[in-house]
């Protein structure tokens, strides 16, 4: 099934509860949230005490994507904010096989997340343990960037490498994506779409719904 994630790092924060009730009814079955620690990327955005805030507008999932040295440190925290699915940066994991089980035996589904340019090599042994692979078509930190073409491969090598190992993973794709992009990805084999100012500029339900149109042609 294909599905769309909204990204609430362009959404207008002066207006945030009410942007995740908008795309929630327009459809979104996900709201991405973005934690940035101002070390793994240049950016500091938000943690727990905006994700518990959020909990309470949306029964959508909770997708929190971990851009934090070390997210092991913080997973219990995550999950008492509400997070559904923590998805971790094998770059910033000394330790990812602890890492990925700490979130598991959280209760919670786990996703790893690959940088533009880390091949997906490193996910040999640990795929069959994961929910969820985040393949990050821009070098995470900010919203708004151009999509990097050549990860468009990356996400048709991994759709392949899964089929080949009888694996249904999720294959999420996070940059730049947008209307005009993803049935180009939907045919790589991605299946869970981050959209951050593609959704949230202009009217965020209009937008969720032109994306779920088009994941109606599947
Ligand atoms: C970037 C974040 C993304 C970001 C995507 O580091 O992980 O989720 O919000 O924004 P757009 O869709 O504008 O590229
Ligand atoms: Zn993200």
């Amino acid at each position: 099934m294909l599905k769309l994630a909204p990204s609430i790092l362009a959404a207008d924060f002066k207006n945030l509860g009410q942007q995740v009730i908008d795309v929630s009814l327009a459809g979104a079955q996900y709201i991405h949230l973005d934690v940035m620690d101002g070390a793994f990327v240049p950016s500091i955005s938000f943690g727990m005490p905006v994700i518990s805030s959020l909990r309470s507008c949306t029964d959508r999932v909770f997708d929190v994507h971990m851009m934090v040295e070390d997210p092991g440190r913080y997973i219990s925290d995550i999950r008492a904010a509400g997070a559904d699915l923590i998805c971790v940066h094998a770059e910033a994991c000394t330790h990812l096989d602890r890492t990925v089980n700490q979130i598991k035996e959280a209760g919670l589904k786990v996703g790893v997340a690959l940088n533009p340019a880390t091949p997906l090599s490193v996910l040999d042994c640990i795929l069959p343990e994961l929910d969820m692979v985040l393949i990050m078509s821009v070098n995470p930190g900010f919203g708004g960037q151009k999509f990097i073409p050549y990860t468009l491969t990356k996400i048709r090598n991994l759709r392949n490498l899964c089929k080949e190992r009888g694996l249904d993973t999720d294959i999420q794709v996070d940059g730049g994506v947008t209307c005009d992009n993803v049935r180009e990805l939907i045919d790589a084999g991605a299946n869970v779409f981050v959209a951050g100012s593609a959704v949230f500029k202009g009217d965020a339900a209009a937008n969720t719904r032109d994306f779920l149109k088009i994941f109606e042609e599947y």
